[in-house]
């Protein structure tokens, strides 16, 4: 695969060596708070309909530090779980969290889900805007990704994608002559206090995504760039029906109003 700012934008993420223990443990237990949300969706969306036993086989895209992976093996709602994450820093730290929660059903493979053929599952996860992050990377990315969801997924199987229309930063960036600067502050358990964004447009209409963090009590930064499809729910529906999903499902939160940021929203589709 070519060079391509996504590839290599998480590199460093959640790298190990930032956290003393204390905050490697405290950081973990807000990780797995965090996944509240996502589990009342999956227990009330997709387990609730499913047969006894309500256990699935899942697959993670982006699957970051594999908090939601760690949350469903805790609740006891996985037969297996693999999470694909392309990032060294963040797969090293999925390891280091499966020993500490003492994971026993979740895999995590650093690497492209697209380079591992696809399995039978039950479930497909890709939230917080990972359809959109892979998208952008070549011509053939999006058909690619939305190819091997749909041959990986068993026939009565579940995609849960969370989107971005980007809808209000698009109207931000037609007010601001196309360049938005936002700053974003982190909650204290964060080793990154503070994070500038420098968001412009592309010829193609994806976003360009500049950020910058700064390190809590320090002057240390760190940057990277994302490139990011816009995706609105007409369009996403479009594209997954053309891709075989039928059953295509909307939701603007997770568990209660306000759990999504604005412009966020969820795709239940099988
Ligand atoms: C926005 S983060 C979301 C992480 C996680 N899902 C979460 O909710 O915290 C997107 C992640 O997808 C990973 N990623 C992007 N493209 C990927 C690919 N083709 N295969 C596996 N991981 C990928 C990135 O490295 C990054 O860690």
């Amino acid at each position: 695969m070519q060079y391509h700012p996504n590839l290599n934008a998480y590199s460093g993420v959640e790298d190990l060596s930032n956290f003393t223990p204390e905050q490697f443990s405290a950081y973990c237990k807000v990780k797995l708070g965090e996944c509240g949300k996502h589990i009342d969706f999956i227990k009330k969306n997709i387990l609730s309909i499913l047969p006894k036993p309500k256990r699935l086989t899942i697959a993670e895209i982006g699957s970051g530090n594999s908090k939601l992976l760690y949350r469903l093996e805790l609740e006891n709602l996985l037969t297996s779980a693999i999470g694909f994450e392309l990032s060294e820093s963040r797969h090293e730290f999925a390891e280091k969290f499966g020993i500490h929660v003492n994971a026993q059903k979740t895999k995590n493979v650093c690497a492209s889900f697209l380079d591992y053929p696809p399995p039978p599952l039950d479930l497909v996860i890709g939230v917080d805007i990972v359809l959109q992050l892979v998208a952008p990377v070549s011509q053939g990315s999006e058909k690619s990704a939305l190819k091997w969801m749909k041959d990986s997924i068993k026939p009565e199987g579940f995609l849960l994608l969370e989107l971005w229309s980007f809808e209000n930063i698009i109207n931000q960036l037609d007010a601001c002559n196309g360049n938005l600067k936002i700053w974003e502050e982190y909650q204290i358990d964060d080793p990154w206090e503070f994070c500038l964004a420098n968001i412009t447009r592309m010829k193609n209409n994806d976003i360009k995504w500049d950020k910058t963090f700064l390190k809590r009590g320090s002057t240390q930064k760190s940057s990277f760039t994302n490139i990011l499809r816009p995706y609105s729910q007409k369009a996403i529906k479009q594209k997954l029906m053309e891709n075989g999903f039928t059953r295509i499902k909307f939701f603007n939160y997770w568990s209660q109003p306000g759990d999504c940021s604005e412009g966020e929203y969820i795709v239940l589709a099988q």
